[in-house]
C-alpha cells in the first residue's frame, strides 16, 4: 500500500474504532463482535508498524498502554478538588435544602446522582485531545497518572461532537464489580494475597508504574462533573449530557442513575430506590449526590472551605448480612497485640465476598457474647474489613459454649498479658515471637519510615526465615553471597536490595525514630520528639518530665518511650543502626524554627492556596515559632485566607477582631 492509501485507511480505521470502543464501553451496546473488532484493531497496528508517521499519540492502539512512570509528578490543580459534606439522615437533607432556600429566597432544582466509590480523577482537554489526568491529591495538587488513565477504554482520547476547546472533567474510577471478583479469583489460584475492595485496588492499579499491566485490568471510569470558562449550558444536568455526546461515560436519565428533581419528595425517592437496589450495579457506590442545579445559583451559594455548599452527599448506612461463624482465629500485630478474627461461611456483602471479620478483641466478643457456630451480623462500613456486629441468638443450639479467649500466644504460646486500660491482650515475647518480629522489620521498611527499594514485606518474612535477619539492624548486615540463593533472588533483585538498603542510611532522623517502632511514637510524635531533642541521644537519656514538657506529648507516650531504652537489647538495636551509618541526628536544615518572626502569634489556616499546600502552610508558622491552631477564637491572632472560604468564618473573624490575611501578605511576614 501507497502512503497517501495507507494515510487514508488509517484515518478510516482510526474513527470506526472510536466509534466502536465507544459503543462497547460507553454505551453498552456494541454493533460488531469482539473478532471483528479485533481485527480492524490489528489492521490498524500493522498499517502503523509500516508507516510509523502515521501512528497518532492518541490512536485506538494506544490503548494498550506501554509508557512506564517512574515518579508521578506531582502537579496544582487549576480549580480545587474539593470534597462533599456528608449527610446521614434525611433531616439533614432537609437542613441542607433549607438553607439552599434561605440563600436563594426560592425553591430549586436538584440533580441526584450516585455516589460512585472509587478514586476521583480530573481529566482535562484541549482541542479535543485529552491532556493530563490527576488525582485528587490532597485537593490542592495532584498526581499524574495521565499514562495509566489513557488505557481506561471509557476514557476518549480524542472528542467527538461540538465540544468546548478547553475544559476539565471530574468523575470516579473504579473497578466494575464483575472485573474485581475475576482479579481475585485469579489471586486466589495464584496463592496471592486476595484486594480488600473494590475501590482500595482501582487506587493500586492506577498507581502502577508500568500502564500496559493497567491495560489489561479493566477499570472504569463515570464522569459528574464539567469545568471550564466556555462550557456549553447554564446548568449541571445539561452539561453532563452534553458530555456524553463528546464521548464521556455520564449516568444517564434512563437508567435512574441521574434525575432531575423539583422537590425534596423526590430526592427522597431517588435515595430510597437506590438505597434499596444498589446491590443490582456492577460497582460500589456508597450514597447519592444531590447537587443544585443552575450555575448561577451554585455561584451564590458559593464554598466552605472543605465543600461546596450548592452540593451534599447523603451516605448509606452500611451494608449488613448474617452468616454463620465458623471459628474464631487469633492473629498477632508487631506490637504483639492480638485481635480475634472471625471465620465465616464465605457471604457476598457489599459486592465482595467475606471470609472473615474483625472482632476486635475480647470485651467486645465477651459483650455481644459471641460464639463459635453462631449466625452473626456482618456490617461493612468504610473500613477495608468487615466487622461482626451482632449475634442472631434465636439460632443458637443447646451445644453452643460460650467462647473462652485465649491465655497463650498462637504463634509462640507465651503467657499473654492485658495492660491495665487497655482492650487487647498482648503477647510479650517481643524478641522471640516470630510474627512480632518480622512485623517490627516490615514496619521499618515500610514507605513512610525506612523506605527500603527492593524489600518488602514478604522478602523479610523470607530472609527471616532463612535465617538472615532476626532484627531491624540485621538488614544493614546483609551481603550478596546471603542473598543470591534464595528463591525469587536473581542478581538483580539483590543488588536493588542491596541498594536501597544503602540509600536509606541517608533517611532524616525523624523517619529513622519513627521506624524503630516504639509504641506511640507515630509519624507526627517522631517528627515533634526529634525537632525538639534533635538526636536519639538526647532522646534516650531524656527524663519523663522532659519529655512531657514537649508540646502534644503526653504521659503515655512518654512513658513508652522510656520503657523502650529501659530494654537494654533496644538500646543494643539503636547503637548497631548508629555504626551502620543511619541518620541519628537533625541536620542543620531541618533543626529549629528558622526564624521566631511569628513568635506568640496564632493562626487559623482556611480556603485553598494558590503557591503552598495547607501542611506547607503549616509547617512554615511553626518553622517561624508560630502556632497553627484548628479553629477561631479570641486567642487568634490572623486568619490565613485562601479562595473559597465559607462567609462564615470571615464573618466570625471579623466579629472576634482578627485580622485576616491572604497568602502573600503571609510570605510577607515570614519574609
Ligand atoms: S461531585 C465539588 N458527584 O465523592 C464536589 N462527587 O466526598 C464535586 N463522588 O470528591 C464532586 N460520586 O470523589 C460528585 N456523583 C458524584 C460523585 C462524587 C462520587 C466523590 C468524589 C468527591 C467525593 C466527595
Amino acid at each position: 500500500m501507497d502512503k497517501a492509501k495507507a494515510e487514508e485507511r488509517v484515518k478510516q480505521l482510526t474513527k470506526e474504532l472510536r466509534e466502536h470502543n465507544y459503543r462497547y464501553y460507553n454505551e453498552d451496546s456494541p454493533t460488531i463482535s469482539d473478532y471483528e473488532f479485533d481485527m480492524l484493531l490489528k489492521e490498524l497496528e500493522s498499517l502503523e508498524k509500516e508507516f510509523p508517521e502515521l501512528a497518532d499519540e492518541n490512536s485506538p492502539t494506544k490503548r494498550v498502554g506501554g509508557e512506564v512512570t517512574k515518579n508521578f509528578e506531582t502537579v496544582k490543580h487549576k480549580y480545587p478538588m474539593l470534597s462533599l459534606s456528608n449527610s446521614y439522615s434525611k433531616e439533614e437533607l432537609l437542613e441542607f435544602d433549607q438553607r439552599v432556600q434561605k440563600i436563594l429566597g426560592r425553591e430549586i432544582e436538584y440533580i441526584c446522582e450516585l455516589k460512585y466509590d472509587g478514586v476521583a480523577i480530573g481529566i482535562s482537554y484541549k482541542d479535543g485531545k485529552i491532556q493530563r489526568a490527576l488525582t485528587r491529591g490532597d485537593g490542592t495538587q495532584g498526581d499524574d497518572i495521565t499514562a495509566n488513565v489513557k488505557t481506561i477504554r471509557s476514557v476518549p482520547l480524542v472528542l467527538k461532537g461540538d465540544y468546548p476547546n478547553e475544559f476539565e472533567i471530574r468523575g470516579e474510577i473504579f473497578y466494575p464489580l464483575s472485573v474485581f471478583r475475576e482479579l481475585n479469583e485469579k489471586r486466589e489460584a495464584e496463592g496471592v494475597e486476595q484486594l480488600a475492595n473494590p475501590r482500595n485496588a482501582a487506587s493500586g492499579t492506577l498507581k502502577m508504574q508500568d500502564s500496559s499491566i493497567v491495560a489489561e485490568r479493566k477499570l472504569d471510569c463515570f464522569l459528574y462533573f464539567v469545568l471550564g470558562e466556555e462550557l456549553p449550558f447554564n446548568e449541571h444536568l445539561k452539561n453532563i449530557e452534553a458530555a456524553g455526546t463528546w464521548g464521556f461515560k455520564v449516568p444517564k436519565e434512563e437508567k435512574q442513575l441521574i434525575r432531575k428533581c423539583n422537590s425534596l419528595e423526590e430526592v427522597f425517592s431517588f435515595i430510597n430506590y437506590w438505597d434499596e437496589q444498589r446491590s443490582s450495579l456492577d460497582f460500589e457506590i456508597d450514597g447519592v449526590v444531590i447537587k443544585v442545579n443552575n450555575y448561577n445559583y451554585q455561584e451564590e451559594l458559593g464554598f466552605t472551605a472543605k465543600s461546596p455548599r450548592w452540593a451534599i452527599a447523603y451516605k448509606f448506612k452500611a451494608e449488613q448480612v448474617e452468616t454463620r461463624l465458623d471459628h474464631i482465629s487469633y492473629q498477632v500485630g508487631r506490637t504483639g497485640a492480638i485481635t480475634p478474627v472471625a471465620n465465616l461461611e464465605p457471604v457476598l456483602l457489599a459486592g465482595t465476598t467475606v471470609k472473615r471479620a474483625s472482632l476486635h478483641n475480647a470485651d467486645q466478643i465477651a459483650k455481644l457474647d459471641i460464639r463459635e457456630g453462631d449466625l452473626v451480623q456482618v456490617e461493612k462500613g468504610g473500613e477495608i474489613i468487615p466487622k461482626v456486629v451482632g449475634v442472631n441468638f434465636s439460632h443458637r443450639t443447646s451445644k453452643s459454649k460460650p467462647t473462652e479467649y485465649i491465655s497463650q500466644c498462637p504463634e509462640c504460646g507465651t503467657e499473654l498479658i492485658r495492660i491495665e486500660g487497655e482492650a487487647q491482650h498482648y503477647c510479650p515475647n517481643m524478641w522471640g515471637c516470630p510474627p512480632q518480629i518480622i512485623g517490627k522489620m516490615a514496619h521499618f521498611i515500610s514507605r513512610k519510615a525506612m523506605d527500603i527499594d527492593g524489600l518488602g514485606e514478604e522478602t523479610v518474612a523470607q530472609l527471616f526465615e532463612a535465617n538472615l535477619i532476626n532484627d531491624i539492624a540485621d538488614i544493614y548486615s546483609l551481603e550478596k553471597e546471603d542473598l543470591l540463593p534464595l528463591d525469587r533472588m536473581a542478581e538483580k533483585s539483590v543488588n536493588n536490595l542491596l541498594e536501597g538498603v544503602e540509600a536509606s542510611k541517608q533517611i532524616p532522623f525523624p523517619r529513622v525514630l519513627y521506624a524503630i517502632g516504639i509504641r506511640y511514637v507515630g509519624e507526627t510524635v517522631a517528627k515533634k520528639l526529634a525537632k525538639h531533642f534533635k538526636s536519639m541521644s538526647a532522646i534516650r537519656s531524656a527524663s519523663l518530665e522532659e519529655l512531657i514538657a514537649v508540646d502534644e506529648i503526653g504521659e503515655k507516650i512518654a512513658e513508652s518511650i522510656i520503657a523502650f531504652f529501659a530494654e537494654e537489647r533496644n538500646v543494643e538495636l539503636v547503637d548497631r543502626l548508629t555504626a551502620a551509618g543511619l541518620q541519628m541526628e537533625l541536620n542543620e536544615e531541618e533543626s529549629g524554627p528558622s526564624s521566631q518572626k511569628l513568635e506568640g502569634n496564632s493562626f487559623v489556616i482556611s480556603g485553598v492556596f494558590e503557591r503552598h499546600s495547607r501542611d506547607e502552610l503549616k509547617m512554615l508558622i511553626e518553622a517561624n515559632g508560630g502556632k497553627n491552631t484548628g479553629s477561631l477564637s479570641s486567642k487568634t491572632n490572623y486568619l490565613l485566607a485562601g479562595d473559597n472560604m465559607g462567609p462564615a468564618k470571615k464573618e466570625k473573624a471579623e466579629k472576634l477582631g482578627i485580622q485576616i490575611i491572604s497568602e502573600s501578605d503571609f510570605e510577607q511576614m515570614i519574609g
